[in-house]
């Protein structure tokens, strides 16, 4: 299975695609993990991709795309993905849609997360990421364990630094300008699956299983 994760900045794309990914057996896609790790190992990709993150504008087209589409053509990515954060313009769309039939696959559904606008600014604020692997946490919905240590493998938890109210602003405003158009494509195709994201993390889980006719850990 090949699925698409679409929401706003915090609407809970990464949270979602971990649930989706463990309960399927699917690899993880995040585009904004992988430029984040790049920065951080000082890579040509982090060094292109860093005044875009840093800016919140989108890492522009030509990168993004071939960046992407080289890791889906690799045989560790045959088995099933949950691409989160890609593709976020209708051109990412449309050569997402043209590349796949050469690699014998196809997108399944796409689901978009709908969270109203002014809960996300607040989410983003509590958000902790771990410094190894960007494992996802909240100090109101989803706290650690142990304050300030990631539960899954004990690393620090850190502050993404473009999750700053300046930063966020823009990022949500070119979510609701240009991605959502994103949205119009996959239902255009009959693919999209629109789910309420301002529920508990588990509600959410649950409702994106029912509406794939798939039983979930949670109860819808
Ligand atoms: P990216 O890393 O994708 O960031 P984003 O789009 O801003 O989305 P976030 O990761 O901030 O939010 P999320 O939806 O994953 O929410 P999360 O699960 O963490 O991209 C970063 C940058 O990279 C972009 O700005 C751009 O520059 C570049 N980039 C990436 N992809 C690109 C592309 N395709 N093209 C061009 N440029 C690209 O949840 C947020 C918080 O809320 C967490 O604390 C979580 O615990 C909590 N939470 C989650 N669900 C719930 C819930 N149901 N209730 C309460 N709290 C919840
Ligand atoms: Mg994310």
């Amino acid at each position: 299975m090949n699925l698409i994760i679409i929401g706003a900045q915090g609407s809970g794309k990464g949270t979602q695609a971990s649930l989706l990914v463990e309960r399927l057996g699917l690899r993880h896609v995040s585009s904004g993990d992988i430029f984040r790790s790049a920065i951080q190992n000082g890579t040509e990709l982090g060094m292109q991709a860093k005044s875009y993150i840093d800016r919140g504008d989108l890492v522009p087209d030509s990168l993004t795309i071939h960046l992407i589409l080289a890791l889906l053509s690799e045989p560790e990515y045959s088995s099933g993905v949950a691409l989160d954060g890609f593709p976020r313009t209708r051109d990412q769309a449309q050569a997402l849609d043209q590349a796949l039939p050469q690699m014998q696959k196809t997108i399944d559904y796409a689901i978009y997360l709908n969270v109203p606008q002014e809960k996300l600014l607040d989410r983003l604020l509590n958000r902790y990421v771990c410094e190894a692997h960007q494992h996802v946490y909240n100090i109101r919905s989803k706290p650690p364990i142990t304050a300030g240590i990631c539960d899954i493998d004990g690393s620090k938890l850190i502050q993404r630094s473009d999750d700053n109210p300046e930063n966020i602003k823009h990022r949500l405003h070119i979510f609701f300008q240009q991605t959502i158009q994103v949205t119009h494509f996959y239902r255009a195709q009959k693919k999209l699956i629109e789910v309420d994201g301002d529920q508990p993390i588990t509600k959410v889980s649950a409702d994106i299983f029912e509406a794939m006719g798939l039983q979930s850990e949670f109860v819808a």
